[in-house]
């Protein structure tokens, strides 16, 4: 047992605007006040984080001189240099100003659409000449409260304009970046457009570059929505496009809750550390959460440690249980092999099933037979519990 201090090779990043939120919400005022990137980028080092990402208005407020813009890169530079943090995402604030507030890349308001993807662009200079390779596009005011106010096929039109606009303007600067669509289905509008991991998914298809567009899926907003996380991220996997991931907690179906990762679906976060450990995805395991109100800063760094310790011992849990010889008896027990190999032998067709004969004694057999997967549910239980 390792006593779960996070190193580099982990690769934890978390946001600027997560341990740096002071705490505004519909309720109520900031409780913290404001976090100094720099601060933000040597506690993250201290702490065990390998990254740091941020919004352009997390470093700079919108509307800053470009003097005002060097020098608080500047400053933020000089902090990754003294620490060895990377900046492998970032992303554009395009929710907070009142000029999105109908969206960005969809606003009803061509002039604002206009805006938006002359921001990004900006951005994303910044993004690559600090090296990152993902860049996260989270269309937080994307959508509507009402019916009428939104042709949904005509925003999507605009959407796949701005990506495809995007797309062409990093292929044109020989940047190494890719796009990451984060996907949320309400918070802060009442509808969000690409709702859902497989709405994303559906649409990424549907660009002039969908090789350079992959998703950002965030715990919570899945959770949001009913899904199965650990799923949605499997089914990213099989696509090829899990590029990037938010982690975080949240207790079932209500407002975005950001809670630490481990916090809220526990059972969901040991099967999210298992398809990220053991489903081929080597990207950073990035936390977007939100330091309760209730918190000073040292709760703040409280939470950032929890996150990056809950994702350890986690893994040792899930490294455990797949490495157990009675697990391993078990997911044969449960078929898990079988699913495994192609329903169709080399050489049969769908001629061979149709000759196929099927006695009623067989079906009847098939039917009876118990498919043993609560015991091996119970083993990850017991894993899970600590008792095994
Ligand atoms: C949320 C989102 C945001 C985005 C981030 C990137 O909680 O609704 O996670 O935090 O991830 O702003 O643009
Ligand atoms: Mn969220
Ligand atoms: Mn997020």
């Amino acid at each position: 047992m390792s006593d779960y201090t996070p190193t580099r090779e982990d690769k934890f990043s978390f946001g600027l605007w997560t341990v740096g939120w002071q705490g505004v919400d519909v309720f109520g005022t900031a409780v913290r006040e404001p976090l100094d990137p720099v601060v933000a980028v040597h506690k993250l080092a201290e702490l065990g984080a390998y990254g740091v990402t941020f919004h352009d208005n997390d470093l700079f407020p919108f509307g800053a001189s470009a003097a005002e813009r060097d020098q608080v890169i500047a400053r933020f530079r000089k902090a990754l240099d003294e620490t060895g943090l990377v900046v492998p995402m970032a992303t554009t604030n395009l929710f907070a100003h009142p000029i999105f507030k109908d969206g960005a890349f969809t606003a009803n308001d061509r002039a604002v659409r206009r805006f938006a993807i002359r921001k990004v662009m900006e951005n994303l200079d910044l993004a690559a000449e600090l090296g990152a390779k993902t860049y996260v596009c989270w269309g937080g005011r994307e959508g509507a409260e009402s019916g009428a106010a939104k042709d949904v096929r005509a925003a999507l039109d605009r959407m796949k304009e701005a990506f495809d606009i995007l797309c062409s303007y990093v292929l044109d600067q020989g940047y190494d970046i890719r796009f990451a669509i984060e996907p949320k289905p309400n918070e802060p509008r009442g509808d969000i457009l690409l709702p859902t991991i497989g709405h994303a998914l559906a649409f990424i298809d549907q660009l002039e570059h969908p090789e350079l567009v992959g998703l950002n899926p965030e715990v919570g907003h899945e959770e949001m929505a009913g899904m199965n996380f650990a799923h949605g991220i499997a089914q990213a996997l099989w696509h090829g496009k899990l590029f990037h991931v938010d982690l975080n907690g949240q207790n079932g179906p209500r407002f975005d809750q950001d809670l630490r990762f481990g916090a809220g679906n526990l059972r969901g976060a040991f099967w999210t550390v298992d398809v990220l450990e053991n489903g081929g995805y080597d990207g950073p395991r990035h936390f977007d959460y939100k330091p309760p109100r209730t918190e000073d800063m040292e709760g703040v760094w409280e939470s950032a440690r929890g996150c990056m310790r809950n994702y350890l011992i986690l893994r040792e849990k899930v490294r455990a249980f797949r490495s157990d010889p009675e697990v391993q008896e078990a997911l044969r027990a449960a078929k898990l092999d079988e699913l495994a190999r192609p329903t169709l032998a080399a050489g049969e067709t769908y001629q061979t099933l149709r000759d196929e004969d099927w006695p009623d004694a067989t079906i009847e057999a098939l039917a009876a037979r118990g498919m043993a997967f609560e015991r091996l549910d119970q083993l990850a239980m017991d894993y899970l519990l600590g008792v095994r």
